[in-house]
């Protein structure tokens, strides 16, 4: 099942859609830059959790895979002759860590529950651009990190299952489900993912 992106409580607004579409050099360069955080977010679970084998080879496959991401986003800011921007602070990614709690296994938990949430919602928007763009190369290309997107959100509710019980992980998850939408809908809207 491919679909849990599903499990956000919010639809992107179509105010954010348009702020793309009208902005979309804009948005590429915050791009870009998300798919390199993604990439050493995971790299960073490697540092943390060296000894948790499962964590370990699934993160150092999915920092590969961002970071493959990263680099056919960087091919398409250099096409359309943009240069990469300075790095920016993410308010949302910033308001979520907000949420992650204090204490190891919590800590643990919540740093796979708030990755889940972040995946699913970028698997959400770059559906919503593929749907909505012109561009054909384009549409392939966010069509397919959508569906990349979608798999990673369950990668990270797969690990929580595997080292969390079904219950905490699923009350939890319901917690980061209502602090997510509640950031996402406060944030001002941009030409950026988030
Ligand atoms: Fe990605
Ligand atoms: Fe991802």
């Amino acid at each position: 099942m491919m679909n849990g992106a599903f499990s956000l409580k919010s639809k992107s607004s179509g105010a954010w859609l348009d702020a793309i579409m009208n902005n979309f050099d804009a948005f590429l360069l915050d791009h870009a830059a998300n798919e390199r955080k993604a990439s050493s977010m995971a790299m960073s679970m490697v540092a943390h959790y060296p000894d948790k084998d499962r964590l370990l080879e699934a993160m150092i496959d999915l920092a590969l895979e961002e970071l493959n991401h990263f680099r056919q986003v960087v091919k398409l800011v250099r096409k359309r002759g943009l240069l990469l921007a300075p790095d920016e602070k993410d308010p949302y990614v910033n308001q979520l860590r907000a949420s992650i709690r204090r204490g190891k296994q919590h800590y643990f938990l919540d740093r796979l529950l708030s990755a889940a949430v972040i995946e699913a919602r970028g698997a959400e928007r770059f559906a919503l651009i593929a749907d909505n763009i012109d561009d054909e190369e384009l549409k392939i290309f966010y069509a397919a990190l959508a569906k990349s997107e979608a798999s990673h959100h369950l990668l990270f509710i797969e690990l929580a299952h595997h080292y969390f019980d079904a219950d905490e992980v699923k009350t939890r998850l319901s917690d980061w489900l209502t602090i997510e939408t509640k950031i996402i809908e406060e944030l001002p809207v941009r030409a950026r993912l988030h």
